[in-house]
């Protein structure tokens, strides 16, 4: 093994005369956008087309009490023309989707952007036929196909707005989110094929829909063509419907502010928070991030591996890159079906030039050896991409070294479902990597760090706190769907005045950051957001749990694992059967991603006299570092820790 120290990497000479920014141009940039805000997004905002141009750039207010974020207000726009029709004149024959299924024999689609313009209208269409109007709500729970491309603009097209849940949840939590938008239509398909087994989500969708109102209709998508349930007057074959509908369907006029989508993320309560997205902003920060943090050239072909029902696949599989008139990728798959060479293979099939994808499945796929990308051509790759959690500077130097073959720059993308788009990034021509930094922050984002007990702002250039964000940026959430209050609450309460991004981190003597994970009660599992309230609210549905207090672990694949600590009912047997049946349990109430890797029985949980469960012990022996459990003085009964120490799950 060479040794990696704290060593810089630069990209070459001819990435950084070909790339859009350069080092001085980051300087330069970033200094503007930081003094005159309003001029450079002024400016930025051009990058668009607008129907009525705005004259007003940046309202934002982070003042507790009356946080508000409007960008390019009195602009209006249409974000699917946007992404669509605008490009008609120039690219219609190019591929504006390439789409991959899950298995490697069935064959992959070019959609051009023709096609893609086609297969819009005719679903927005479709949306109207079943009374969807501007400002209704979508919920779409589907594969990874070119139908959920479609649904998506669809409803940007006609101003309906969508909100996604990822396939991977259960009927419940799709029941409600249905419910807590009020969505008119719930978008679904028959089964979704995923590493050669296939999920019913229209069974998932039935039996979600038994909770919600009677009037939502049930759009479903014939994708594999297996049988399903049938219920007249309530279900409808899209593909039928579509084919039957008219290809011409005029691009609604929107204001700027008008909402785009909700996406739903966990919090810090057990209740998931609807993340609003409105038009302008949103789409002005998605095309300049994916064209610069990404180096997207014309040519390109970019490849985000994330799924839809993420705000990564929204951002940069869909509206990014399509703004851009990119051709993006969407892949049905899952990184190790048929083997562990799939992704390599899709690159190579392809000739993918970026290649954007999680720590998470990095880890896996190193663990499987490098024969299996060894074996592909990954020649055309230019530049790599990491999201979704800090990566490992092993798994840093293996994407470098194995995948990169030493000549793609790594963009090490700090972001959040809240921010719309990329944070803290390097620009892969402008600014050297460090193995598990994020660098420095994107063009208009101002990040400051807050001693944590004090809500100071830390002058010095190198120190550690929470990190902040201190202004408003044009990709930044608006609001919580139906409650602002929970809004200001959430993210402007705990320091007043800045946006709080709930992660914590370090400055380097360089100004380099380094996100060391969050601060509060939401853990990142496999690059999955989940809060701990969730998987606690689920375990004490079950009939046989008294209280259950839900922590993160250190876990060498996933990032993050879930460790419970679960007591039981009065009287109730604590056995093996039981442990499965409460994994399975959590599986039915929230989705697979959320099963607990490791249940441990506890007797009692550390409580405070006040009642509080203090997690910050839990943390500590999940860790399996108990040696330093702090103060526990103020424990009601301090002998339930040599308990749970004693009976500790993790001993790795
Ligand atoms: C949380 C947001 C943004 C799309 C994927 C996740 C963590 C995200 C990084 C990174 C370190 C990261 C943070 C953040 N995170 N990217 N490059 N380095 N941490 O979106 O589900 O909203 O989760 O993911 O903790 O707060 P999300």
């Amino acid at each position: 093994m060479s040794d990696h120290g704290q060593a810089v990497y630069t990209a070459s000479k001819d990435f950084i005369a070909a790339a859009h920014v350069d080092a001085a141009a980051y300087d330069r940039m970033y200094a503007a956008s930081v003094a005159d805000p309003e001029a450079f997004w002024a400016e930025q905002g051009k990058r668009i087309d607008w129907i009525t141009p705005y004259t007003l750039v940046k309202n934002t207010d982070f003042t507790l009490g009356q946080v508000s974020i409007k960008w390019f207000e009195d602009g209006v726009l249409n974000v699917a023309a946007n992404c669509v029709d605008r490009h008609l004149a120039t690219r219609a024959n190019q591929t504006a989707i390439i789409w991959e299924p899950d298995h490697p024999a069935t064959p992959a689609r070019h959609i051009t952007y023709a096609q893609l313009h086609d297969g819009v209208c005719r679903m927005a269409n479709v949306l109207k036929a079943q009374g969807v109007k501007k400002g209704d709500r979508v919920v779409m729970y589907l594969p990874m196909i070119p139908e959920a491309a479609f649904a998506m603009l669809a409803c940007a097209r006609i101003g309906a707005i969508h909100s996604i849940v990822f396939a991977g949840f259960s009927p419940d939590a799709l029941a409600n989110r249905i419910n807590d938008s009020a969505a008119k239509v719930v978008i679904t398909a028959d089964f979704a094929p995923r590493g050669g087994k296939k999920t019913g989500l229209k069974a998932n969708t039935d039996a979600a829909l038994l909770h919600c109102s009677d009037r939502v209709k049930c759009l479903v998508v014939k994708h594999t063509g297996d049988q399903t349930t049938w219920i007249d007057g309530r279900d409808i074959d899209l593909k039928a419907e579509m084919a039957a509908a008219s290809a011409d369907c005029p691009a609604e006029p929107m204001g700027a502010e008008d909402p785009l989508f909700i996406l739903y993320t966990s919090g810090s309560t057990g209740k998931p928070k609807g993340v609003v997205h409105t038009s302008g902003g949103y789409l002005v920060y998605a095309a300049m991030t994916h064209q610069i943090t990404f180096d997207y050239q014309e040519g390109d072909v970019f490849w985000c591996t994330a799924d839809v029902g993420w705000v990564t696949g929204h951002s940069y599989i869909i509206y990014g890159p399509l703004a851009n008139g990119a051709t993006t990728v969407m892949f049905e798959g899952v990184p190790t079906f048929p083997d562990a060479s799939r992704f390599w293979q899709v690159c190579d099939k392809h000739k993918v030039t970026q290649f954007y994808t999680a720590p998470t499945a990095i880890r896996s796929l190193m663990g499987m050896g490098k024969e299996w990308v060894e074996k592909c051509d990954l020649s055309s790759l230019r530049l790599l991409g990491s999201v979704g959690e800090p990566i490992n500077p092993e798994a840093w130097h293996w994407y470098n070294e194995t995948v990169g073959k030493g000549r793609c720059p790594i963009v090490d993308t700090f972001w959040q479902t809240e921010t719309g788009g990329h944070l803290i990034t390097p620009l892969p021509g402008a600014i050297p990597q460090k193995p598990g930094s994020a660098t420095k922050p994107f063009f208009g984002v101002k990040p400051i760090v807050l001693d944590p007990a004090t809500a100071q702002i830390q002058q010095a250039t190198e120190t550690d706190g929470v990190l902040c964000i201190a202004d408003s940026w044009p990709g930044q959430m608006r609001t919580l769907w139906g409650d602002h209050a929970r809004f200001e609450e959430a993210y402007f309460s705990q320091y007043p005045g800045y946006y709080f991004t709930g992660d914590g981190c370090r400055r380097d003597a360089d100004g380099y950051y380094w996100i060391t994970g969050r601060v509060d009660d939401v853990i990142n599992v496999s690059g999955h957001r989940m809060g701990t309230a969730e998987v606690e609210s689920a375990l004490v549905a079950h009939a046989q749990v008294a209280e259950a207090a839900v922590v993160g672990y250190p876990h060498d694949i996933k990032g993050q694992g879930i460790y419970a600590y679960v007591t039981l009912m009065n009287g109730v047997e604590p056995t093996d059967a039981l442990r499965k049946e409460l994994e399975g349990w959590v599986r039915t109430e929230i989705g697979p991603i959320a099963k607990p890797d490791l249940i441990q029985w506890a007797p009692g949980l550390p409580k405070t006299r006040s009642g509080k469960i203090m997690r910050r012990i839990l943390r500590k022996i999940a860790e399996n570092d108990f040696g330093a459990l702090g103060d526990t003085s103020t424990l009601a009964d301090p002998s339930v820790v040599d308990d749970l120490i004693a009976n500790r799950m993790n001993r790795g």
